[in-house]
């Protein structure tokens, strides 16, 4: 994981540029931090590479790496398959010796629509005089952009901030629509000033230029001239329906069994390959990613590092014992060295609602909260919640411990930390003031600011972990981070989809599917990875593993889930009988719950707000 920057300048002037973006690039690089500035006098352009380097594997590789052509390439990405890495390979510089080897556009396109895994790059063609960048085709590493018309220099940036630095254009995320290229002889376009953008897009039946809005303004996004497009990584999303027949027999079905058992629901749908094919794809993605680890690749020039120390885990979960979690954390079990241990990171928000108060004095002791929560830490009072035991055994806490059991029961001898994190309201604002406001941006809904405030408190790894009847105090080494984004998304998890389902059937749930994975880049990725970065540990996602993608996308949608069954079992209906296969158990029937509700992080705010309201509190300073 790397924070990486580049300020391309086409004026001579000095263009301002806001070195407090640094400290927040370096959080994400914590290991190596390098600049390099190229100027080109005639036509002019000036370009400074900026590099912060997480050390994950091998030996360490600064960045930026230059070649003996003058290019210069800035990598954030891990190379999981596509292009070979050899053990005693850094991907990196793999990555730049292939680039190097570049010359016309289609040969850069051929090497970067190989590439399996997430990246977000900006390289430098020196010869041609051109600068390229672009994210994976899912959006999985943050890349933003920036116009400056005054100082004609466009920024790029794995993180921005919440003041952008001349107070002009705001951040805006690249949009994951494909690779740019912009060609520096041509300078400011006359007349009209603007920047030309050129786009080569994923080819896909909806690929094509992102929409206007999307780019800085001064700037003008146009299709390459040679007509130059990206194979996609996988194939499109299977849009079959089944026969109207079948339709109407599955719902009668349905609503015989909707009051019955769901254990039996489960038992009833026959264990399929698709099933274990599942498992298969999923169980494959989930080693690659936790097998590339610090210190189990050894480079030869540098002495082989000290192994890990046993109790430290290299592989953390994003963990509310859900079932996309469970899944996860019962194939890393099968990846991961026995002797090592596996962190749950589970988060909980201090319940303090006062349920028993009525609606005006909770209207009331909300005011003198927000006056007050500041400078008084708010003090858990038992009596206000009387239904739990604890103010942070919210409905993640309980999920979570269950599924704890269920691990251990899978497999006895790991060692597995459930990690409690348990946030207060005064730590919540000081980590959303300091932080995270920088970090969602330029999101900024109250649900990019309740997902973002629990995802970073989670991937922190820091709370109590019990051991023997005591909790202690734990903080997390890990520094992969598996999280479960993109079941939900391809498997029909959410209620809406059991919505769309229910007004316009087989037809409107696909439909649905296609454009939430399309979106699933400037909707979830970006935040999430910059959010997760900030801690200097890396965010993997295994259910958008270009293969497992490939194979939901090949399955007709009603086999990945039957909405006309109950929830806790029909939606993600495939998932489930794979987890069963696993050997999981009631975790494989749990009903969706929301990242915001199950940690109750949306309880601490204004229950009044809907989640796409933009958010007021990120923006106060
Ligand atoms: C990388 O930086 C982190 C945080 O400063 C530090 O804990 C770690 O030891 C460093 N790793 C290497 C290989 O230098
Ligand atoms: C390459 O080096 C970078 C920086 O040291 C590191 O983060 C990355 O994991 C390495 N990749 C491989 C495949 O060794
Ligand atoms: C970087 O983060 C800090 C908080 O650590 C914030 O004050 C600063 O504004 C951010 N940088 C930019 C350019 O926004
Ligand atoms: C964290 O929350 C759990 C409830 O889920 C509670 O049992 C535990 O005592 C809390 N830990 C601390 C240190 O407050
Ligand atoms: C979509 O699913 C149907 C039903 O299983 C199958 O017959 C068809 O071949 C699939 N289409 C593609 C493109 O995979």
């Amino acid at each position: 994981m790397c924070g990486i920057f580049c300020l391309l300048s086409l004026s001579p002037f000095e263009s301002p540029h806001d070195q407090r973006l640094h400290q927040n690039l370096s959080r994400r690089g914590p290991n190596s931090t390098q600049d390099l500035t190229i100027t080109h006098p005639n036509p002019f352009y000036r370009c400074l590479f900026s590099a912060h380097v997480l050390h994950m594997r091998g030996a360490l590789t600064p960045q930026p790496v230059r070649d003996a052509g003058g290019n210069v390439l800035l990598w954030n990405g891990e190379i999981f398959g596509g292009i070979a890495v050899a053990p005693e390979e850094n991907d990196t510089r793999v990555m730049a010796s292939q680039l190097s080897a570049c010359d016309t556009p289609a040969e850069l396109l051929s090497v970067v629509s190989r590439v399996r895994g997430p990246w977000a790059f900006v390289y430098y063609q020196q010869a041609q005089h051109c600068l390229w960048f672009g994210r994976d085709f899912f959006g999985r590493r943050s890349l933003l952009w920036q116009f400056d018309a005054a100082a004609e220099a466009l920024t790029l940036t794995s993180v921005g901030g919440a003041c952008s630095p001349t107070g002009a254009d705001p951040w805006l995320e690249v949009p994951a629509a494909g690779v740019y290229r912009v060609d520096l002889k041509a300078g400011r376009v006359g007349g009209t000033g603007a920047v030309t953008l050129e786009v080569y897009p994923w080819a896909t039946a909806g690929g094509g230029l992102p929409s206007s809005d999307k780019v800085p303004s001064n700037c003008v996004a146009t299709m390459n001239q040679w007509g130059l497009g990206l194979p996609p990584p996988v194939s499109p999303l299977n849009t079959s329906v089944p026969e109207v027949g079948a339709e109407v027999l599955r719902s009668s079905s349905a609503s015989r069994v909707a009051a019955g058992d769901l254990e039996e629901v489960l038992a009833s749908r026959e264990r399929t390959g698709e099933a274990d094919h599942l498992n298969a794809v999923l169980s494959e993605a989930v080693r690659r990613r936790v097998q590339s680890l610090p210190c189990d690749i050894r480079d030869e020039s540098s002495p082989p590092p000290p192994p890990p120390p046993n109790d430290h885990a290299s592989v953390a979960v994003l963990f509310s014992g859900g079932i996309d979690s469970m899944i996860l954390a019962a194939l890393a079990d099968r990846h991961v060295p026995a002797q090592q241990p596996i962190d749950l990171l589970n988060v909980a928000f201090m319940l303090q609602e006062p349920r028993t108060l009525k609606p005006q004095q909770q209207a009331a002791k909300k005011k003198s909260e927000r006056r007050h929560t500041d400078r008084h830490k708010p003090t858990a009072d038992s009596t206000n919640a009387p239904e739990v035991s604890s103010p942070f055994d919210v409905p993640d806490r309980l999920t979570g411990r269950a599924g704890l059991l269920e691990l251990r029961a899978l497999n006895p001898e790991r060692r597995w930390n459930f990690v409690e994190v348990n946030v207060t309201q005064e730590e919540l604002q000081r980590a959303r003031r300091e932080r995270v406001r920088h970090l969602v941006q330029p999101l900024d809904t109250v649900l990019d600011d309740s997902i973002g405030c629990a995802v970073w408190f989670a991937a922190r790894g820091e709370g109590f972990v019990a051991r023997g009847g005591e909790r202690t105090p734990f903080a997390s080494p890990a520094k992969v981070i598996l999280t479960g984004i993109g079941a939900d998304e391809q498997l029909a998890g959410y209620s809406r989809h059991r919505v769309r389902f229910q007004t316009s059937g087989h037809q409107g749930l696909v439909q649905e599917l296609a454009m939430e994975l399309g979106r699933i880049s400037s909707r979830n990725l970006g935040r999430d990875d910059r959010v997760i970065a900030d801690h200097g540990k890396e965010a993997r996602f295994p259910y958008l593993d270009e293969d497992v993608v490939d194979y939901l996308n090949s399955l007709p949608v009603w086999r990945k889930a039957d909405l006309s069954l109950p929830r806790g079992v029909g939606e993600k209906l495939l998932l489930r009988q794979g987890a069963r296969a696993l050997g999981l158990g009631s975790s494989a029937l749990l009903p969706k719950r929301a990242m915001q509700f199950g940690s109750r992080i949306a309880k601490m705010e204004n229950s009044h707000e809907r989640a796409s309201d933009r958010c007021n509190r990120l923006l106060s300073a």
